[in-house]
This record gives structure tokens, sequence and C-alpha cells, in this order.
């Protein structure tokens, strides 16, 4: 464990959270809609292009809250960033230290991948966070970055952090503790400068963005979900089309697959394997959702969605499954609110360190709705068929997830009132009005 560094009071992150209510109506889904670009890709894009020498073009970029904590890090990290349409053009290869402390906000993937980034090239580095970030584990990243030879430093093993990079690094085997994705790619970003080949084992599925990524910048790497292998190289500059994000699309696809009446298509969703837990666990619970005209985009998989209304029945989440849909489980315990049956939800403990202590929150807002759940160290039991209307006002818990999971639960028995939307422009800013636009 680190020490405790000391950090200027003035740097503090946490900022005051606006509140504003809102209400989601009772509705079917209908017609087509494209949601914001996804997440995990934009934050990787941007990193890679600082990297890379020359000019990357990260287009239809996600431009939530989260990914513009990336993109002003990686600016005071020595790139330039233009907008161009919708597109981020960056001109990356000059790396620096940055003169103040990188401000992750609510951003675990912006946090955890930079320090990874700082702690293979040579980088000083300080990082912090809103208060909900503050509360998140760092020394899961800690860890390995510290055995390859850099200095990190967290405050009791959380942000504040503070990072002291190698030049370079020997490279060699990392055996992942979790099935992180962050920590994979954390160690990964601070391996590209590696002298020699770098072997991660321990891998359980988790997204592989980094490495589909690092391919398409030009690296040689091999992975299959278990074991990655990167061999030493450098990166080329290049065009990234980033897909609309499955785990933004995943509450309309989920709304619509409960709520009588709808018939909806979702545009242009990246359906990447280690990403699509929720497709499959949805369809398990027998949900009428097909997948069209598939297609690869710059190395990830895209595809359109086609969701209509079918009675669904429950089912058990679990195990790789889990990792599968890690950001899914919130929604995908919405729709076990609505089909017949117990849904078991298990192996999910990790949704306790994000951004709220996601099996606690999701279980208070169904039962807010009349659902009977009972809460396990790693998952949730959910009876099925019960939610109706709340009594009151809905917290959100300042967690983006839990508002638009609300959304969704509205769609067969609202309105629902949020104590706060404001908290969804962390992945989604325009969500509300093509929610609004669905259910017109
Ligand atoms: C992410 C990985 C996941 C996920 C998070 C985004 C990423 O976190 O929950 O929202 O972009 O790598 P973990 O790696 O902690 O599971």
């Amino acid at each position: 464990m680190g020490s405790n560094p000391t950090f200027p009071r003035s740097i503090r992150a946490g900022v005051m959270l606006q509140r504003t209510p809102e209400t989601f109506e009772a509705g079917a889904l209908r017609g087509e809609v494209r949601v914001v670009g996804d997440k995990s890709i934009s934050h990787r894009g941007l990193m890679l292009a600082l990297l890379a020498r020359g000019t990357s073009t990260i287009e239809a970029p996600n431009r939530g809250a989260d990914v513009l904590a990336t993109r002003d890090a990686i600016v005071q990290l020595g790139a330039t960033v233009r907008e161009e349409g919708d597109a981020f053009l960056v001109e990356g290869g000059t790396l620096r230290d940055p003169e103040r402390t990188i401000d992750a906000r609510n951003s675990g993937t912006t946090a955890r991948l930079l320090m990874g980034l700082c702690a293979g090239n040579g980088l000083t580095a300080r990082f912090d966070g809103d208060e909900s970030l503050r509360r998140r584990p760092m020394e899961r990243v800690a860890r390995p970055l510290r055995a390859m030879g850099a200095s990190v430093e967290t405050h009791a093993g959380r942000l504040p952090a503070a990072v002291r990079g190698l030049a370079d690094s020997p490279g060699g085997e990392f055996a992942l503790e979790i099935a992180s994705a962050q920590v994979k790619s954390a160690i990964l970003l601070a391996n590209l400068n590696a002298r020699s080949k770098v072997r991660i084992t321990g891998d359980r599925f988790s997204r592989d963005h980094t490495e589909r990524m690092l391919r398409h910048f030009g690296r040689t790497i091999v992975f299959d979900g278990r074991t990655i292998e990167l061999e030493p190289g450098t990166l080329t500059a290049r065009r990234v089309r980033v897909p609309a994000d499955l785990s933004g699309a995943a509450f309309f696809v989920a709304a619509a697959a409960i709520t009588p009446g709808s018939d909806l298509v979702v545009r242009d969703v990246g359906i990447n394997s280690t990403r699509t837990g929720f497709i499959d666990a949805l369809r398990a619970m027998g949900a009428d959702l097909t997948v069209a005209d598939e297609r690869d985009v710059d190395g990830e998989p895209v595809a359109d969605l086609h969701v209509r209304y079918r009675p669904l029945t429950a089912t058990r989440i679990d195990g790789e499954l889990v990792v599968r849909a890690i950001d899914e489980v919130t929604i995908l315990a919405v729709a076990a609110a609505h089909a017949s049956g117990t849904t078991q939800i298990r192996d999910a403990a990790d949704l306790r360190g994000k951004e709220s202590d996601r099996l606690t929150t999701i279980a208070q807002t169904l039962r807010a709705c009349g659902v009977v759940v009972a809460e396990r160290p790693d998952g949730l039991d959910i009876v099925g068929g019960t939610a109706h209307r709340p009594d009151g006002v809905l917290q959100t818990f300042g967690d983006h997830r839990i508002a638009m999971a609300i959304a969704a639960l509205a769609a067969p028995s609202g309105p629902h009132q949020i104590d706060d939307r404001d908290c969804i422009a962390v992945s989604f800013p325009d969500f509300v009005e093509r929610w609004r636009a669905t259910q017109a």
C-alpha cells in the first residue's frame, strides 16, 4: 500500500453536482435511434492518439463528461486536440509531464488507464477525481505498475495518487488479479515501450477494446479472452470511427423488450463479444431481439439491433456472462423485474465498486417500485412481475446508469420521477431527448 501523498487543497476535484429532477413517462419505444458513441472506445482512441506520432481522427466520439476528462488529460500530457465536425483531431507523439493534477472527475477509465500510460512513458503525474471516484479502488492498478518498477503512491489505496513512470519497461509476464479491462489496459499502456514481449494471463473475457485498438494502431498483439501477448513495436496514427455504445443502447433495448407495443431499431451498435453479455442474457429471458447487418468498423464489430416487446421469463446471470455485461447488470435487473419467475444474479461483487454500489442502489430502486429483491454479497434475487409506480421521487445516487435504468423501468409502468438528471451527462449527454423521441 502506498504512503499518502499530500495534495494542495486547490486541486480538490469534487465538483458541486447540480440536481435537476426529471420525469420519465410510460410509453412504448418505436422507430429508430442512434445512441451516444462508445465510451470505452473513445477513451482508448484519445489515449493511443496521444502516443502515436502524427494526426489521429476520432470520429463520432462519446462526448460525455468522462471522455471529456480524458480529452483534457491528454492535452495536459502533450497532445493537441482540435474539433472538426463530429470528430476529435489529435496531434500526438510528444509527451510532457502535466503541470497540474489530472482531474479524472467521475471516470475510473480515465484515472486507471492514464496511470498505466504515465507509468510506462516516463511521465510524472498526479491524479484525482470527484467524491465518487475517490471512493473507488486504485490499488488493483497500482500493484502491477509497481511490480514493473514504476513508483505509484495512492491515498490508502484510493485517489489522490501520484505516478512516477519509467521511460521503458522490461516486459515479461503479468497475472491479472481480477478480470478487469481497466487493469489489463493499464498494464498494456504501461508496457508499450517494453524491451521484450509482454504476456498477460488470467483474463476472463473482459472487454478487449485496448487490444483491438493497439492492433488498429499497428501493433502486433494476440489475444483470446484469456491471455494477451504484445510484441515490442511502435504506434502509427489512425482514423477511428467510434460505434454507438452498447451500454447506452441497452437502456433502449431493455425498455422496448419489456414495454407492450414497442418495436425499435438501434443503429450502428458495437457488438464486440466481450460486451454482449447483455444481449445473451436478454435473449435467454426470451426477448425478441435480432442483430442485423453485422460489419467490421476499424477492428470492432458493429450491427443494428431490432427489438420488439415479448413477455420475458427469469434467468440466471453469473460467471463470465457478468464480466461480459458488467455495466449492464443494472438494466438487466430492470428486465428481471418484468420477467416471470426469480432471476438470480451472482459473481457480481465488483459492482459494489462502480460509480455507486450498484447491487445496493438498483435493489433500492426496484424495491421503491414494489419489486421483491434479495441482496446477496455478490448478487441479487429479483422476483419478476411486481413492478409498479413508486410513491415518491427515485434517487439516482449520482450514478448515470441508475438514472437511465429508471427511465427503462418507467416505460411499462411510469411515470417515474428522478432526483437528478444531470448525472446522465457522464456517459450520455442527450439521453433524455433521444429517449423522448423514441416514445413520441
Ligand atoms: C471499462 C471497464 C469496466 C467497466 C467500465 C469501463 C473500460 O470496468 O465497468 O465502465 O472502459 O475499460 P472494470 O475494468 O473495472 O471492470
